[in-house]
C-alpha cells in the first residue's frame, strides 16, 4: 500500500480543501504535511461552508483519521479557534476523537508574529506579501533548531524553554527595530490554547503513518498553497517557508519516497496569484477583474484580492515535473462559463527567445507570455453530473490541457459543493 499525494499546481488556492473532502472518504488517513494557518481549506457541503486552516480536510467523514503532521507549524490560538468553530457547528473532534497531533510540528509563539510583521515593514516596496502569520519566522527557528515543538508543551520545563526563545526574539525586535509591541494578550490566550490542544492525541506521526501503510490502510497526504510556491524551486524569494512539492510529503510526514503512489495534481481552469511576486499571464484589465468578481477570488484566511490571469503551461508542466503528477483535477471550469474566449499560455518571450520553461530570473526578467486563443463555453455547467452533459467546447478545452501536459485530468469540478465534481477518467 501506498501514500497518495494531493497537492496544488499553481500558487495555492486551487481548490484543495473541496478535492480531499470529496475524496476523503476513500481513505483511512488524511494528514496535512507542510505549512501553517497561512492555508485556507474551504468546504461547502449540505448548504453548510467550512474553512479550515491547520486542520486536515477529513474530518467530516466518520471513518477517517485525521493527522497534522510534522511538517506543519501550528498556532495554538488559531488551532483553538478552528476547533471551538467546529464543535459549535456540531463537530466536536475531541469527542468524535478523528485529528491527532504530530509531535514533532513546530509552534508558532506570538512573538514569531511580532517578527513576521516587522520584516515585511522594513522591506517596503519589496515585500514577500507574508500573512503575517509568524509562519516563515517559525520555519527560520526550526532550521536555525531554536524552535519549540508540539511534543514540548506536555514536559515539566516547556514555560522555561518558551521564554528562553521569546527572549531571543524580543531582544532581536529591540535591536532591530527599535521597539516590541505589547503582546501579553496573545501570551495568555496561547497559554490558554496550549492547554486546550493538549488534550488530542500527540503523536510519533512517522511511526503511525508508516503502520497504517504496514496494515494496507489508504493514506492521502494533504498539501497546501501551491507547487509555485516551494520554498526551493517557487518564485523565490516570492514564495512560502516550505516545501509544498511532493518532496514535502515525505520530510512532512516521515515517509519514504518509495512509499508514494499516486500525486494528485490540483489545478483552476485559469490562473490565480496572492501576494507579491512574478505571474506572467496576469490581467491588468477588465477580464481579470470579471474573473476575479465570477471566480470570488479573495483570499479564505485573508479576504485579499487575489491576482487573476490564463493558464499558464508551462508554469503546470514544471509543477508536474517536480511533482512526478500522475492525476490531475481541473477546479473551476464553471468561472469561464460565458467568456467568448479564453486563453492559455503555451510559451514565453523571454530575452528575445521563445521557451517553454520557466526560467530562473523570472523575478528580475520579463517572461511575456504567447497565448493560444480558444473557443470558449456559453453553458452554465454548475448543474451538470452527466459526462455527456459537458459542453463539447469545454470538453476540446480539456483535451488541449491533457495533450500539452500529458497527465489525465481526471476529476472536473465545476462549482464549490461536494457534489459538483465530475469523474471523467
Ligand atoms: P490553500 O491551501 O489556501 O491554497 O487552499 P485551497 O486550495 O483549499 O483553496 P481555497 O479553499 O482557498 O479556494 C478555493 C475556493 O474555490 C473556495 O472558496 C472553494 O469553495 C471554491 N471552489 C473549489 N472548487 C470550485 C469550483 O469548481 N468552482 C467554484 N466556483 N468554486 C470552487
Amino acid at each position: 500500500m501506498a501514500v497518495d499525494v494531493l497537492l496544488g499546481l499553481q500558487w495555492g488556492d486551487e481548490g484543495k480543501g473541496k478535492i480531499v473532502d470529496v475524496l476523503s472518504a476513500g481513505y483511512d488517513l488524511i494528514a496535512r504535511f507542510q505549512g501553517g494557518p497561512n492555508a485556507g481549506h474551504t468546504l461547502e457541503f449540505e448548504g453548510k461552508k467550512f474553512v479550515l486552516n491547520t486542520i486536515p480536510s477529513g474530518i467530516f467523514f466518520d471513518n477517517t483519521m485525521n493527522l497534522i503532521g510534522n511538517g506543519v507549524v501550528i498556532d495554538p490560538i488559531t488551532l483553538k479557534k478552528e476547533l471551538d468553530k467546529l464543535k459549535d457547528a456540531g463537530h466536536d473532534l475531541l469527542a468524535k476523537k478523528n485529528l491527532m497531533i504530530a509531535k514533532k510540528a513546530h509552534l508558532i509563539l506570538p512573538t514569531h508574529q511580532l517578527l513576521d510583521a516587522a520584516s515585511e515593514k522594513k522591506m517596503g516596496d519589496g515585500k514577500i506579501g507574508s500573512t503575517l502569520k509568524g509562519i516563515g519566522p517559525t520555519y527560520m527557528d526550526k532550521t536555525g533548531r531554536n524552535g519549540l515543538r508540539i511534543g514540548d508543551i506536555t514536559l515539566a520545563d516547556f514555560k522555561d524553554k518558551y521564554q528562553k526563545l521569546v527572549d531571543k526574539h524580543t531582544s532581536m525586535l529591540q535591536a532591530m527595530y527599535g521597539e516590541v509591541a505589547d503582546f501579553s494578550e496573545r501570551e495568555a490566550a496561547f497559554f490558554e490554547a496550549i492547554e486546550y490542544i493538549k488534550q488530542f492525541p500527540l503523536v510519533d506521526s512517522e511511526h503511525l503513518v508508516n503502520n497504517y501503510i504496514k496494515e494496507g490502510k489508504k493514506v492521502l497526504a494533504e498539501g497546501a498553497q501551491g507547487a509555485m510556491l516551494d520554498i526551493d524551486f517557487g518564485s523565490y524569494p516570492f514564495v512560502t517557508s516550505s516545501n509544498t512539492t511532493a518532496a514535502g510529503a515525505c520530510t512532512g510526514l516521515g515517509i519514504a519516497p518509495s512509499k508514494i503512489g499516486d500525486v494528485i495534481g490540483i489545478f483552476k481552469a485559469y490562473c490565480t496569484r496572492v501576494g507579491g511576486g512574478p505571474f506572467p499571464t496576469e490581467l491588468h484589465d477588465e477580464t481579470g477583474e470579471e474573473l476575479r468578481r465570477i471566480g470570488h477570488e479573495f483570499g479564505a484566511t485573508t479576504g485579499r484580492p487575489r491576482r487573476c490571469g490564463w493558464i499558464d503551461l508551462p508554469a503546470l508542466k514544471y509543477a508536474i515535473m517536480l511533482n512526478g503528477v500522475t492525476q490531475m483535477v481541473m477546479t473551476k471550469a464553471d468561472v469561464l462559463s460565458g467568456f467568448d474566449k479564453i486563453y492559455a499560455c503555451t510559451h514565453y518571450n523571454y530575452l528575445g527567445e521563445q521557451i517553454d520553461y520557466m526560467p530562473y530570473d523570472i523575478c528580475s526578467v520579463d517572461a511575456v507570455p504567447v497565448l493560444k486563443e480558444i473557443n470558449g463555453w456559453a453553458e452554465d455547467i454548475t448543474g451538470i453530473d452527466e459526462l455527456n452533459e459537458i459542453p463539447a467546447k469545454l470538453q476540446s478545452y480539456i483535451e488541449f490541457l491533457e495533450a500539452e501536459l500529458q497527465v489525465p485530468i481526471k476529476w472536473l469540478s465545476v462549482g464549490p459543493d461536494r457534489k459538483q465534481t465530475l469523474v471523467l477518467h
